[in-house]
């Protein structure tokens, strides 16, 4: 990665409380990025923030919940911190750990504000941005369940797919100049999502599963996850297992079929 293209530049990183996001944060702390950090979790925040300022002079937090908060203003607010955005990482989420049948309404309809409408929200509301600057780059972290289903993940699987279909049209529609858009899927990495996940009736998985801890290190997904935007991909697949699965889902069918059903059942 060449170590000068995210200097400077302002950043606003949702989930960036933990995971994926807190690792994002760090390595952009470490190209001299100037940091926005949002997340429910205020005090995890200001920990993540703590451990950015001492690679950058530059982050703040801005703690909210991207599905209870109205989000027009927290955009103004972000704007508000360095007076621009130059980039967007779209990835907060939740995944789920329950069968369809055992998921309430209430649950899946949680699972597509947090994974799809939050981004495509916050998102819409920095379009007049990135036009009125003709230069922007949106990221939106999806994965391998936005490319294929998984059992125990229904309603997560298909928020992340629909954010394949709405960023996917943005990018054909290429409206505003200058503005990029990546779509990065992910297939298992090593994160606390697992412990983080919902079950059928809302309440929290708490279990570090087995193929979460087996998943990519965090580490190696945040560096590529930065190559991408750096090279402006449009779409990046980070994953071992999950991609071969994909190849089968496209090319033998009923294989995909019976691995993923084996594998997704053990969770
Ligand atoms: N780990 C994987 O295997 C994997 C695979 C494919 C894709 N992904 C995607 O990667 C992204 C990051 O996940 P992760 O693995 O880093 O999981 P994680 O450690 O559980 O992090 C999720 C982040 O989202 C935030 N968040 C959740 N609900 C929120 C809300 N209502 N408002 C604001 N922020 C909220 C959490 O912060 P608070 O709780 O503080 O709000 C946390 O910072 C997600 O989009 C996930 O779907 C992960």
């Amino acid at each position: 990665m060449g170590m000068k293209y995210f200097a400077d530049k302002v950043i606003w990183i949702t989930g960036a409380s933990s995971g994926l996001g807190a690792e994002l944060a760090l390595q952009l702390a470490k190209e001299k990025a100037r940091l926005i950090l949002s997340a429910r979790n205020e005090t995890a925040l200001q920990a993540v923030q703590q451990q950015c300022l001492s690679y950058t002079t530059h982050c703040v937090v801005l703690p909210a919940d991207l599905v209870k908060d109205p989000l027009a203003p927290l955009t103004s607010e972000a704007l508000r911190a360095y007076g621009h955005i130059d980039i967007l990482i779209n990835n907060a989420g939740v995944t789920q750990r329950s069968l369809a049948v055992d998921t309430t309404p209430e649950v899946d309809r949680r699972l597509m504000e947090i994974n799809f409408f939050a981004p495509v929200s916050l998102t819409k509301h920095l379009l007049p941005h990135f036009r009125e600057r003709q230069s922007g780059h949106v990221i939106v972290v999806s994965s391998m369940a936005g490319l294929m289903g998984f059992p125990l993940r229904t309603a997560y699987s298909a928020a992340k797919h629909a954010l394949h279909g709405y960023f996917e049209t943005l990018q054909v529609e290429h409206t505003i100049p200058g503005l990029h858009i990546t779509i990065v899927s992910p297939g298992r990495v090593n994160t606390p999502i697992s412990l983080h996940a919902l079950t059928g009736t809302g309440s929290l998985h708490n279990q570090m599963d087995k193929g979460q801890q087996n998943g990519i290190p965090v580490e190696v997904c945040a560096a590529r996850i930065l190559t991408a935007i750096e090279r402006k991909k449009r779409h990046v697949i980070i994953a071992r297992n999950e991609k071969l699965l994909w190849w089968l889902r496209k090319f033998i069918p009923p294989l995909y079929y019976s691995i993923a059903r084996k594998a997704g059942l053990k969770h």
